[in-house]
């Protein structure tokens, strides 16, 4: 095998958030791959059907509210190489006038995606590989806001930030972001209108949305490029040039 390989053979890849969306692609691609997977995510319900559907991969269960748990999730699980964190909840509220901002809703909302991202680069620090990465997970809203999404626009921007403090506290483990523009998840097909949709990527260079496989590609290229630290990849059909 080459230096530059693109195998992920004999490499053990954890992607929290994996049960559904991105992080599905994330463990199915990775495991083509050759990686062995663990899929984790709050739900055993959404974990064991992930698991059905991935054969081969190992599905754990870890709520990213509790950090307790989230320790104990790291203890138990030992040793592993990379580390994908694409878990979000839709609880707390994102969007809305500046004047009806909720702090407590507010709060709420940075939980799972900003402080689960920390408590989980936190309580892995002692047992990912030193050669391995941790990739996180921003949005488009970081670079594009848009009126009513204020809070959206800064969570995604600390994310990134986050990502690059980590490169450097966290180094020689690899710490990246990826951004995403609209991914066609279920969770966006259920939630987005289809006109909704097409407005959103009308005016970018590939005006559609992509597939949770082509955000997946570049999960796993971070994984793979031994030399990419501190990076924010956007997957975004071009929307940071128009
Ligand atoms: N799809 C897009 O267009 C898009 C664009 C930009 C950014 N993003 C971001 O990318 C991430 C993934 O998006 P997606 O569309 O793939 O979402 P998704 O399908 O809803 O996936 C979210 C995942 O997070 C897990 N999760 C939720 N609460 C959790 C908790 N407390 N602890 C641990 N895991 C938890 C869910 O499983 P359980 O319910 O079992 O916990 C699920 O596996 C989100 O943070 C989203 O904001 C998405």
């Amino acid at each position: 095998m080459t230096e530059a390989s693109l195998s992920l053979d004999g490499k053990r890849v954890v992607v929290i958030g994996g049960s559904s969306g991105i992080g599905f692609a994330v463990a199915q691609l990775a495991r083509e791959v050759g990686a062995e997977v663990v899929i984790a995510s709050s739900r055993a319900a959404t974990v064991d059907a992930a698991v059905e559907r991935l054969r081969g991969s190992m599905g754990r269960v870890v709520d990213l509210r509790d950090e307790a748990g989230v320790a104990g999730f790291f203890a138990e699980l030992g040793p592993f190489d990379h580390l994908t964190m694409t878990a979000g909840d839709w609880t707390g509220a994102m969007f809305g006038p500046t004047s009806e901002i909720d702090l407590a809703q507010t709060r709420e909302g940075l939980t799972v995606r900003f402080l689960g991202a920390l408590a989980v680069a936190k309580h892995s620090s002692g047992t990912i590989a030193r050669d391995g990465s941790i990739t996180l997970t921003s949005g488009m809203l970081a670079h594009r806001p848009m009126k009513g999404a204020p809070i959206a626009t800064a969570m995604a921007g600390a994310i990134e930030h986050l990502a690059r403090g980590l490169a450097v506290d966290l180094a020689p483990v690899r710490v990246n972001a990826v951004c995403p523009g609209l991914i066609l998840t279920e969770h966006v097909q259920q939630t987005m209108p289809e006109a909704a949709q097409k407005g959103f990527v009308a005016s970018l260079p590939l005006a559609r949305a992509a597939t949770p496989a082509e955000a997946a590609h570049a999960y796993v290229y971070l994984m793979l490029n031994a030399y990419a630290t501190g990076q924010i990849l956007p997957v975004d059909g071009g929307g940071l040039v128009v």
